[in-house]
């Protein structure tokens, strides 16, 4: 017999799906075609594009056990609308039931393409032909674990809803999110019910933490506003290690063919264990910029590590780095940034420092070791990890930009002095001392706009309702931001 309790909460998890099929935009859902099924969330990746001509691809989430929809597209205004039957993304194995709930479906986006539907839901349908805005974000979801709980009830104290519906109205031409989207990583603790007690828990017997139903409240459903803004462009972060949200990020989130078992778990004899967290290949996503510029951005994998000191993973990680460093190698008219989750060298707050132990000001000490001495061609290295936001500037490298700031609980809001010596790689020369550093412990995202000179970008920090709370310069491979005065 049904357990009451199972009942209700099958109850309200179906009530998430329910909530976002409601969500979508009442105009686009009045067009939805009778016979598609319901989409709970729809949007586009970019991908490599030896794997897709174009650049993206299109997904949609529907509700389990139901087919895919089609995508629709328009080449022209005088050629009728090419339709494309999307096909399923397979569901990692040995994850049932976690992802039971949904089916995902993806298409490339033909060439050419100017709108692009599904089901009615509008996608963004091409990759940009000039960048003029960029939003720039990451860690996102809202923080459950059994020593820490966020309110994410709560509009402020929570607010990637607020965050992605402003980066929306900043209608940029594409998003770039880095990493961490999930941490609803436990049950709602029994005292903490007013602040999560709607949140899907893991399930049990599973060696990760994420699910259908943890994605759709983490992000699928408080993002929708900012992924039908733009196409998205995104790296793999921490929480979607294969023991916690992988599988649903390879699901999901990651663009490329072939990646749903990366995080598959692992039979052995007493049980299923998580895969392990290993860098997947880098890859390169170029953006069109004013007066025939390229913006490179070289994608790095850095979702595994230690960041307190180097350990043997630094060189499992290596080789990701020297794949970027080669996509990064100079050419005319092309300015490149590195974009990786985990900051190469960001410093943490004095708050973390631990009694009895020497403070390391650094974060991320495996990925620092990883790069060092590969970082020449870049003009920008851009995280997240962090909860803040944060500027750093290393002589004789590029600088180092940080954004962690979307939503998820915030580290301390004090004791950030400026290191006094670089990162300690235990390699020679290593890391020089930093010559200048900015941070700002609060909510939001950057929007960056290409300046006249080749690689030069405004980067203008905003707040969850939109509001300019500092403003960066980047040129010449130096950044530097102040608060608004
Ligand atoms: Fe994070
Ligand atoms: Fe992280």
């Amino acid at each position: 017999m049904t357990s009451p309790r199972l009942v209700r909460r099958t109850t309200a998890l179906a009530g998430i799906i329910a909530l976002a099929i409601a969500s979508a935009p009442p105009a686009l859902a009045a067009a939805s075609d009778a016979s598609s099924p319901p989409v709970i969330a729809a949007y586009s990746l970019a991908a490599p594009r030896s794997e897709v001509p174009s650049g993206l691809v299109a997904r949609a989430v529907v509700p389990g056990g139901t087919h895919c929809p089609a995508l629709r597209v328009a080449l022209s205004a005088d050629r009728p609308d090419h339709v494309m039957q999307m096909t399923v993304r397979p569901t990692p194995a040995r994850t049932a039931p976690a992802f039971d709930a949904i089916t995902v479906c993806t298409a490339p986006l033909p060439v050419g393409a100017t709108a692009a539907s599904i089901s009615g839901v509008v996608v963004p349908a091409a990759m940009p032909t000039s960048v003029d805005r960029l939003a720039l974000l990451g860690d996102s979801g809202c923080r459950i674990t059994s020593w820490q709980v966020q309110d994410c009830a709560s509009a402020e104290a929570w607010p990637l809803a607020l965050i992605a519906q402003s980066v929306a109205d900043e209608r940029p031409d594409a998003v770039i999110f880095n990493g961490d989207f999930f941490y609803r990583e436990a049950a709602c603790p029994a005292a903490s019910q007013a602040m999560c007690g709607s949140s899907p828990p893991p399930i049990a017997g599973l060696p990760f933490t994420d699910s259908a139903y943890g994605w759709i409240a983490d992000a699928l459903l408080p993002m929708a506003p900012m992924l039908a803004a733009a196409p998205l462009i995104v790296t793999r972060g921490n929480h979607e290690a294969c023991y916690r949200g992988g599988n649903g990020f390879f699901l999901l989130f990651d663009p490329r063919k072939g990646t749903p078992d990366t995080c598959a778990p692992v039979s052995t004899a007493t049980g299923l264990v998580a895969a392990d967290t290993l860098p997947t290949p880098t890859y390169a996503i170029d953006v069109a910029v004013r007066d025939g510029r390229t913006l490179r951005l070289a994608i790095v994998d850095s979702a595994g590590g230690n960041d307190n000191s180097v350990t043997s993973f630094a060189a499992i990680q290596r080789p990701a780095y020297v794949r970027a460093a080669d996509l990064a190698q100079a050419r005319s008219g092309r300015e490149t940034w590195l974009v990786t989750h985990r900051p190469l060298y960001g410093f943490v707050t004095t708050a973390f420092a631990q009694a009895g132990q020497p403070f390391n000001p650094w974060g991320s000490m495996d990925q620092a070791a990883a790069a060092d001495g590969l970082l020449g061609d870049y003009d920008l290295v851009f995280s997240s990890h962090m909860h803040i936001a944060q500027s750093v500037q290393l002589p004789g490298l590029p600088g180092q930009l940080i954004l962690g700031n979307a939503g998820t609980l915030l580290d301390p809001p004090t004791g950030y002095p400026l290191p006094t010596a670089g990162p300690q790689i235990s390699a020679t020369p290593g890391y020089p001392a930093p010559t200048w550093g900015w941070v700002g412990v609060r909510f939001g995202y950057a929007m960056a706009s290409p300046q006249t000179d080749r690689g030069s970008w405004r980067i203008t920090m905003k707040d969850p309702d939109g509001e300019t709370f500092a403003r960066c310069g980047l040129a010449q491979r130096t950044i530097y931001c102040r608060d608004r005065a």
